[in-house]
């Protein structure tokens, strides 16, 4: 076996460049992590495959100019669609007999399973303090607001129906129990109701959100489209969560779509290296992919890393708690939830779920 064989086989990419900067050496993790193939890559300056400023190229010329080895455990690499990936880069010198530098290889690994996993547990985190706050909060406000809505409700009455300042109570009583709901919902984040899984089908479940909204979503010309794998085996759920899991998604779908669009709703069996297979405490246990695709606006880069923080919203009404309510039922299931979005092209949503055995 030669050393060919051997780099091109490691898991981490390894790319080689010669004094002038050009690939000469282009593994296949490389191919994979770049999403740009060898046989493209191959002879070329690196400044022209990456840009100039990128940290692979930084680093790989810092080790040729100096002889030194050079890390970056902060890195990204950029993909042609221009998305960055999270790497670790190692540099190091190649010397030729008089010991001159001659070439440098640089060590990148791919760090965003890494990165995502860590996301996962800080929104574990972030949620259950959010959650004891609330909890403290809730219990000062439900008193006051009761006595509220009592007195509103006596003041309707003295009122009488015809008085024109009904409008007002009515605005009150509105807005009352709309805190009250918030206040219901935070409580139940803080102290989740334990779930009751058992088999579900899937689609049936999908379909029980589809049909209450498919009428509304039509005013909106936003059109439901289903991609259901018929050979789905049943989940290991509890409907009611995950029906609220579901309306919240199918929710935000829409209100992304103000001028409509496509809502696609999509199941298959994972194949997904992260979660395909999760421990329930029993051994392994497949999962299946449930998705929430849409055409809308998408989710700004600045936002990605807050949508799943309780009371994070960018809408007039929203109050930041659907997405936060999502990952919390889908870790009562030993689940997941994942979210990819391109700006002003859309937005789809992941729920990795356990089959029943
Ligand atoms: N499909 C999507 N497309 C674009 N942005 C989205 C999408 N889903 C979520 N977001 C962004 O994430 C934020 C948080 O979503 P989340 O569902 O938690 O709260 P919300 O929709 O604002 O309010 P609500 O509590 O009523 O659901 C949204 O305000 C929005 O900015
Ligand atoms: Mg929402």
């Amino acid at each position: 076996m030669n050393f060919q064989t051997v780099l091109a086989g490691l898991p981490d990419a390894v790319i080689a460049v010669d004094e002038a900067l050009r690939v000469v050496f282009w593994n296949s993790a490389a191919e994979e992590l770049t999403e740009r193939s060898a046989r493209r890559a191959d002879g070329r300056v690196l400044k022209e495959v990456f840009p100039a400023d990128a940290s692979l190229v930084r680093r790989l010329s810092e080790t040729l100019a100096t002889g030194e080895s050079r890390s970056e455990p902060e890195g990204t690499v950029e993909r042609p669609d221009h998305r960055l990936v999270p790497v670790s880069i190692v540099t190091a010198p190649l010397f030729d007999r008089a010991g001159r530098v001659e070439a440098a290889v640089a060590v990148v690994r791919d760090l965003s399973r890494i990165r995502q996993l860590e996301a996962e547990v800080r929104r574990g985190e972030t949620l259950a303090a959010a959650g004891r706050m609330a909890v403290g909060l809730a219990h000062e406000i439900r008193n006051p607001l009761g006595a509220i809505r009592g007195a509103v409700q006596l003041l309707g009455r003295e009122l009488g129906a015809q008085s024109p300042l009904q409008e007002y109570t009515s605005v009150l009583l509105t807005e009352v129990d709309r805190v009250n709901r918030i206040i219901e919902m935070l409580l139940d984040l803080a102290r989740p109701v334990a779930i009751r899984p058992a088999p579900v089908n899937l689609h049936q479940l999908l379909e029980r959100v589809a049909v209450v909204t498919e009428a509304g979503a039509r005013e909106q010309r936003v059109s439901i489209v289903r991609r259901y794998d018929p050979s789905l085996p049943p989940i290991l759920g509890d409907e009611d969560r995950l029906v609220q899991v579901f309306h919240n998604l199918v929710r935000n779908a829409i209100e992304a779509m103000p001028h409509g669009g496509q809502l696609t709703l999509s199941t298959r069996v994972s194949l997904n290296p992260l979660f395909g297979k999760m421990d329930l405490g029993a051994g392994q246990r497949s999962m299946v992919e449930a998705q929430v695709m849409d055409e809308g606006t998408g989710i700004p880069a600045a936002a990605r890393a807050r949508i799943f923080d309780p009371f994070f919203t960018t809408k007039e009404r929203g109050l930041g708690l659907g997405l936060a309510i999502c990952h919390q039922v889908l870790e009562q299931h030993h689940g997941a939830i994942q979210i990819d979005s391109a700006e002003g092209r859309g937005t789809q949503v992941t729920c990795f779920l356990p089959i029943a055995k």
